[in-house]
């Protein structure tokens, strides 16, 4: 048994959030957690609000609300619809939490002992309308890499560049729109990750179990050069910037930047996590020292967030020179799109998670986004795809053998598993295929290579749809009776093994199916060997037949939900 650490990269407090930020990180890391507790490895999944910096305060500023206030709220919304989405966090956090302070001012202070944050006064944007510096997203321009023309002041959304705002063109303040803007000289701290290069270097060398895609971003950072960092901002929420435990002159009107906090609050989340069980929870032990050091630690985050884990996250923990954990398995995500444009939260373009479920329970969701997870790319939704794949996989294959299954033994042997004798030669045959299949759909999780994983899930399904229409118990119940009784009461223990299978994707589905077998204690169980799971329900066992486990999209909902959510291309950005 393994001790495992999972984090989901932070999202963003600025509003419910979409199918793009849950696929790219919150609902693989709940998968995996999902499979490796099942698995019987200790798991500890930890996610939280990444509550500070210029997201924060826009999005208060736009609802008309105290920042503090917003983010409480947004908080428990974000919270809400994550449940509803079954996504089972140990813990569920906040960046602005005390421990984060804490910890946050603590790193700080380390890497300044070891020379590794200086003071450096430098020129930042200036907006004399609005009479205050405008960091990241308070301003945005034309992206001098790629040339898109609403690039924000710390990133453009476009190319995927990390950028400085006064390297923008045409730039204008999102708050009042003015161009009235001048670069001035401002004190900032600097992280000096350029010190730190043989440090990332070894330490991206070591990790070769970091996904392809993300080890190909950092090497490309570290060849580029890792340049130092700003990591404070002339900003009123976040947290302080202290000397001595006291306001650091100069700072008194500034804060951390939101990139040097987030991620040290997957540890923070874990303090608050054992805050919370009267002492008998340790965050050292997932985090600190020689008790950490057997912990298996795994990230899910989206491309856009791989420079910061790979290179100033580690800078941070390393540079402390303290024993902290650093992650031995990173798993990076493309982009989903929609309809080949981008989601968008400022826009409001594409499905959020609280109109997903308003249209269909999480399991339709759930699946279809891990099943297409954008992994070796960029992947697009459309209404039409996102149908095929329900109706065909969910309805037809899945939840068409449960019910026809279940109904047929109802009509023809009662509510109970009938007798019929022994398995014979297909059984057999059935037990060798089906096994293979289950251990390479358990290779895929443990790989993290998501539809390679659910494609297997969707064999799995097939080939027993195959052994029913090959044992036939429709066609063989007059003749021989008691072969069509072995053909159902395997099928019967089938639904079982699948409810098993299906259990990280689509947790609702399975604890439905299991109930229909009175089995609902088993939920979470692994099918170890499949040769004794297919002999758990006994002749005699009763079951009931639910109700339609997937109901079918058709061609009005699509129309509808195209017209609702507009899903076509804007164009625009
Ligand atoms: O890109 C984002 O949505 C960020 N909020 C992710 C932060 S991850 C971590 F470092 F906290
Ligand atoms: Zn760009």
């Amino acid at each position: 048994m393994a001790r495992i650490l999972i984090t989901s990269a932070l999202p963003y407090i600025n509003g419910v959030k979409h199918l793009g930020n849950l696929v790219g990180s919150m609902l693989p890391a709940d998968v995996y957690a999902r499979y490796m507790r099942m698995r019987g490895h200790e798991v500890l999944a930890i996610c939280a609000t990444d509550e500070h910096g210029t997201p924060a305060e826009l999005a208060a500023l736009e609802a008309g609300q105290d920042v503090a206030d917003y983010c409480a709220e947004n908080h428990e919304l974000q919270k809400k619809f994550g449940d509803a989405f079954g996504l089972e966090w140990d813990y569920f956090g906040r960046s602005s939490g005390p421990e984060n302070h804490k910890l946050t001012q603590h790193f700080a202070e380390l890497l300044e002992a070891n020379g590794l944050i200086e003071e450096r006064t430098d020129q930042q944007v200036y907006s004399i309308d609005d009479a205050r510096f405008l960091p990241d997203r308070y301003i945005e321009g034309t992206c001098p890499k790629c040339g898109y023309e609403k690039a924000r002041g710390d990133q453009c959304d476009s190319c995927g560049s990390l950028l400085d705002p006064v390297d923008l063109i045409d730039a204008y303040s999102t708050v009042s729109g003015s161009k009235n803007l001048e670069v001035r000289d401002t004190t900032h701290l600097y992280l000096l990750q350029s010190k730190m290069v043989p440090e990332i270097r070894e330490l991206v060398k070591s990790r070769t179990d970091w996904s392809p895609l993300v080890s190909s971003i950092a090497n490309k950072w570290l060849d580029e050069g890792l340049h130092d960092r700003c990591i404070t901002r002339d900003l009123k929420w976040g947290i302080p910037v202290l000397k001595d435990g006291k306001p650091r002159p100069g700072f008194e009107d500034k804060v951390f930047y939101v990139w040097f906090d987030a991620p040290i609050a997957y540890i923070a989340a874990t303090q608050e996590w054992a805050s919370h069980d009267g002492g008998n929870r340790h965050w050292e032990r997932w985090w600190y020292g020689e008790e950490a050091k057997d912990v298996s630690y795994v990230q899910f985050m989206g491309k856009d967030n791989v420079p910061f884990h790979t290179v100033s996250f580690p800078v941070t923990l390393l540079g402390s020179h303290e024993p902290w954990k650093s992650a031995d398995k990173i798993k990076g995500f493309n982009w989903l799109n929609w309809y080949g444009d981008k989601f968008s939260t400022s826009m409001k373009r594409g499905v959020f998670m609280d109109q997903a479920l308003d249209l269909l329970p999480a399991d339709y969701w759930r699946y279809y986004l891990m099943a297409n997870a954008p992994e070796g790319s960029d992947t697009t939704f459309t209404w039409e795809h996102f149908a095929g794949v329900v109706n065909k996989d969910l309805a037809d294959v899945l939840g068409n053998f449960v019910n026809r299954v279940l109904r047929f033994t109802s009509s023809k042997f009662g509510d109970a598993l009938p007798n019929g004798g022994a398995a014979g030669p297909r059984e057999a045959a059935l037990t060798e295929d089906l096994s293979k299949s289950v251990a390479a759909y358990a290779a895929q999780l443990e790989a993290l290579e998501f539809r390679k994983a659910f494609q297997e899930l969707r064999g799995i399904w097939v080939q027993c749809n195959e052994y029913l229409t090959e044992a036939a118990p429709w066609s063989a119940f007059k003749e021989d009776p008691d072969a069509a009784a072995v053909g159902v009461r395997t099928a019967i223990n089938l639904i079982r093994i699948y409810a098993l299978l299906a259990w990280p994707v689509i947790p609702e589905t399975s604890k439905r199916m299991l109930k229909a077998l009175g089995r609902e204690g088993d939920a979470g169980h692994w099918p170890e060997t499949i040769a004794e799971e297919l002999q758990v329900l006994k002749v005699g066992d009763g079951f009931e037949i639910p109700d339609v486990l997937f109901q079918k999209i058709d061609d009005a909902q699509i129309e509808e939900w195209t017209v609702r959510f507009g899903g076509e291309a804007s164009g625009e950005e």
